[in-house]
């Protein structure tokens, strides 16, 4: 329940209008709607029904009102409050206070005059035409029914020298189906092949990761938004490199096919820092062991920092159980610096939480992890009945607690010269 003070809060944002009576679609509500909701709720987009229009929106008025309230809708999964990130989808608390309004008062219409346009939706390259745009052989086919999929595509850039990259996109070839994606680079190009020869048709079955340790560029998830690498920064690809696109299917009742698109933008100039990906495990990765039944079990896991770093963006990482994760640093004072706080976990919406404000981090400093999971038999992406004990790996079944975060070392200044390793 909201608080009275928030409540207030509400009536002076509505001081504008009336009172909360005359709160309307066409005046109040679209607008939100427009900007927080339809690039998902839209035709052919991932989300169950479309939101364009008073029709749609009142039809599901009740039901947007308690997801709005439980914060559950827009996905966001960040706490509030601990720091901004640049890709927050949250709505603010005024904006909950009109919906739930609108919701309570009787789901008007207003004058359609006053209602915005529906926007004009990019489902093009967000960045421009990028330097090389690859895709598998021919379309991959998701069949009408069964278990979520998940399936690894090598693709071969061709690179003959290494290759500074400033931007990755992602066009997702049936967004129906296209639940998510995530892009690994094999830096010595002969791993991921091999794994795509030892299975038959085109690409091969992937969950957790790739199957290898593997550099992590930026993929793709409904709503996701494409940006450049920060300012001085970019991804090096080394001569010979594959990319591995990690392909997420999600069954939705007919036939599909996909053939998802990936583009790559070569640096304009020589970037003097590489963005790299670390890695913090919970219980050193291979030690992992959830016991069946247990609700609550919490793992940590540590990253030391040796050399003055900023870190740009951070990826919380389970499977199925994962209940919840914490990443935070400390500082060699052992002052506390929150990174991103993830308090309901769902292995559905895996994001890249991206810093407004990128965090330095001097050397002594440690990257924590805390990760949380759920084993019993209400966990709610439970898959064996009764819960058995679960350990670490890439399987369906099996589980990981991994903080990455994409980090620049300060003192690296590659430009001019050839990269090094
Ligand atoms: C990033 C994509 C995305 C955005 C943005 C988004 N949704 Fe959703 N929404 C989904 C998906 C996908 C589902 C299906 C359930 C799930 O996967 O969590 C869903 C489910 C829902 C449901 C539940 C439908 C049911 O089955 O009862 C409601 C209601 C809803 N969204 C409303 C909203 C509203 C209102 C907004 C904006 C304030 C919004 N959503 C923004 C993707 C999105």
């Amino acid at each position: 329940m909201r608080s009275s003070l928030a409540g207030a809060a509400s009536l002076l944002f509505l001081a504008g209008v009336a009172s909360a009576q005359d709160v309307t679609y066409a005046e109040h509500v679209a607008p939100i709607l427009m900007e927080n909701c339809v690039t998902c709720h839209r035709p052919g987009e991932v989300a169950p029904m479309s939101l364009l229009t008073y029709e749609d929106a009142s039809r599901y008025a009740r039901q947007i009102g308690v997801q709005v309230s439980e914060r559950r809708m827009p996905p966001w999964h960040a706490a509030p409050d601990l720091r901004d990130y640049t890709n927050d989808r949250s709505l603010d608390d005024a904006e909950i206070d009109v919906i739930e309004q609108w919701v309570a008062t009787g789901v008007k219409r207003g004058a359609d005059a006053l209602a915005p346009p529906i926007p004009t939706f990019n489902d093009s390259w967000q960045l421009g035409e990028p330097d090389l745009v690859l895709s598998w052989d021919s379309p991959y086919q998701v069949a009408a029914e069964g278990d979520d999929e998940y399936r690894c595509f090598v693709l071969d850039p061709k690179l003959e020298s290494d290759q500074w990259v400033d931007v990755v996109e992602v066009i997702p070839g049936n967004r129906t189906v296209d639940h998510h994606i995530v892009i690994y680079i094999d830096q010595g190009g002969t791993i991921a092949p091999r794994r795509d020869e030892a299975e038959p048709g085109e690409g091969y079955t992937c969950f957790g990761g790739p199957g290898f340790q593997a550099y992590m560029v930026p993929g793709w998830g409904p709503g996701y938004v494409a940006a450049e690498t920060p300012a001085g920064s970019g991804y090096l690809l080394e001569a010979g490199a594959k990319i591995v696109v990690q392909m997420h299917y999600h069954k939705n009742g007919t036939a599909q096919e996909d053939l998802t698109r990936v583009g790559l933008r070569y640096a304009r100039r020589p970037p003097q820092r590489v963005l790299y990906n670390a890695y913090a495990l919970g219980a050193m990765g291979f030690g992992l062991r959830i016991p069946a039944g247990e609700s609550n079990h919490v793992v940590t896991g540590q990253y030391p920092i040796s050399e003055d770093i900023t870190i740009h963006s951070l990826v919380a990482h389970m499977h199925y159980l994962g209940k919840a994760m914490d990443i935070w640093a400390t500082l060699p004072d052992g002052t506390r610096v929150d990174l991103v706080t993830v308090p309901r976990f769902d292995f559905y919406w895996q994001t890249q939480y991206g810093l407004a404000e990128p965090q330095r981090l001097p050397a002594g400093s440690v990257v924590h992890m805390e990760a949380t999971f759920d084993n019993s038999p209400e966990s709610p992406y439970q898959h064996s009945n009764p819960p058995r004990e679960v350990t670490f790996g890439e399987a369906t079944t099996d589980e990981m607690a991994v903080a990455v975060f994409f980090h620049t070392r300060d003192a690296e200044n590659l430009s001019g010269g050839s990269p090094s390793r």
